[in-house]
């Protein structure tokens, strides 16, 4: 038998493309999704909000101005007006061309192939995306426990809970930034509500510590902190025992 490789590692560490492969494509793109699934990414993860006429589309920031030739909040678009945006150009010539996404254009292209990690992205700008989302999965019975690794997760807890009550069966996470915990610290009290509903808590990489992962998995929550860069953030959450690593340059996970 081969000898066990010599690192701290035994278990494996889930790798989530975040935004894509967005050091190398332009994030939240066809492009930089096909990336993640060639670099053997375990999980794309994708910012999701809504059109004027109520479709699910993948862009992170609330207006349209950084990351598309065009200006104007996401929710002010048809989705017909969105798609004719450039959203390719602004990260390399070479991407020129490259459309946002619908959400069902994501679902149908990499289920069973790929993860994907749905993050609701200001959802309160968008009253009933959580119904919406579900009605995309349902239709295509993705709505069922382990099923094609696909979570649901936000910033706002609120919608995670909305979504968790639309579809049990599916895992939910709660984002943790620097507004969500306590003075850097997330909390004992924290982790209790989140356990009563969620089953990822995926903070800011720099609100963890060893104490604070091992809290988390003593509540039997799985942590997948975001936005991994460079190798020595790899091997310090590694040794906290994290259970993924969302980054911007999946290759950083080759070693595994
Ligand atoms: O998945 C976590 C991470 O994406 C949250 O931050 O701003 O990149 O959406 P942001
Ligand atoms: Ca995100």
């Amino acid at each position: 038998a081969l000898a066990a490789q010599d690192n701290n590692y035994e278990n494996t560490v889930t790798n989530i493309a975040h935004r894509g492969s967005s050091g190398h494509a332009p994030e939240n793109t066809i492009a930089a999704y096909d990336l993640a699934f060639e670099q053997k990414a375990d999980y794309i993860e994708i910012d999701v909000q809504m059109t004027e006429d109520g479709e699910l589309v993948s862009i992170h920031d609330t207006t349209v101005d950084r990351t598309t030739d065009g200006t104007g909040s996401v929710g002010d678009f048809t989705l017909e007006e969105l798609q004719n945006l450039d959203a390719g150009s602004w990260f390399d010539s070479s991407f020129a061309g490259e459309k946002i996404p619908t959400v069902e254009e994501i679902l149908d292209r990499y289920r069973g192939k790929i993860g994907i990690l749905v993050e609701l992205k200001s959802p309160e700008l968008y009253p009933g995306i959580e119904e919406k989302l579900a009605d995309a999965l349902i239709e295509r019975n993705l709505d069922k426990p382990n099923n094609n690794k696909i979570i649901v997760q936000s910033f706002n807890h609120d919608s995670v809970k909305r979504f968790h009550n639309i579809i049990p069966s599916m895992p939910v996470g709660v984002l943790v930034g620097h507004g969500q915990a306590d003075n850097g610290e997330i909390t004992d009290e924290h982790l209790e509500q989140y356990a009563k509903y969620a089953d990822y808590v995926n903070p800011n990489k720099s609100l963890l510590d060893q104490d604070t992962v091992d809290r988390i998995h003593h509540r039997a929550l799985k942590t997948w902190p975001y936005t991994i860069v460079d190798e020595e953030w790899v091997d310090l959450l590694m040794d906290y025992g994290v259970d993924g690593i969302i980054t911007d340059y999946p290759e950083l996970m080759d070693f595994r």
